[in-house]
């Protein structure tokens, strides 16, 4: 598994523990920052994250902002991204086994480190469930296909 990593300024020490935790995992990462000095705009990270993730380039994606909220808009623009915004780890849980996500989303100022690594590791290592899941994800696939 390859993972596309990034934050926004409100979201670099959730973005340091995931990295770490990547590394511990030995799940190959890239790093798309921020180097956040300064504010800078969530979508100038989830956009690119999110394209890299739907042309296959990775194969997930962790986005971090102050409340996972911008990122999790942003990516979810992208076709074929399914972002989910998750600050409990039974939601990490479900949204790999119902959702098939591809990319999720964060909130250090909702969160702190911890509870996002155990968040993190539980939707990396989460397995689809397939079946009626599949038919549902399915129904956005084809209005993707059809609208987008
Ligand atoms: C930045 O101040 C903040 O708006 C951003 O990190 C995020 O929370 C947006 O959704």
């Amino acid at each position: 598994m390859k993972v596309a990593l990034a934050s926004d300024h409100g979201g670099v020490t959730i973005r340091k523990e995931i990295a770490s935790l990547l590394e511990e995992l030995n799940i190959e990462y890239v790093d798309f920052g921020c180097d956040c000095t300064t504010s800078v705009d969530y979508p100038d990270y989830a956009l690119p994250v999110a394209e890299k993730v739907a042309s296959g380039e990775f194969d997930r994606g962790i986005l971090i902002c102050g409340t996972g909220i911008g990122m999790s808009i942003a990516a979810n623009k992208v076709k074929g991204i399914r972002c989910a915004l998750c600050h409990d780890t039974f939601s990490a849980k479900m949204t790999r086994a119902h959702n098939d996500t591809n990319v999720l989303a964060m909130g250090e100022r909702v969160i702190g480190p911890g509870l996002a690594r155990e968040i993190a590791q539980i939707w990396l290592t989460g397995e689809f469930e397939g079946g009626r899941h599949a038919n549902r994800i399915g129904k956005i696939t084809e209005y993707e296909e059809k609208h987008l």
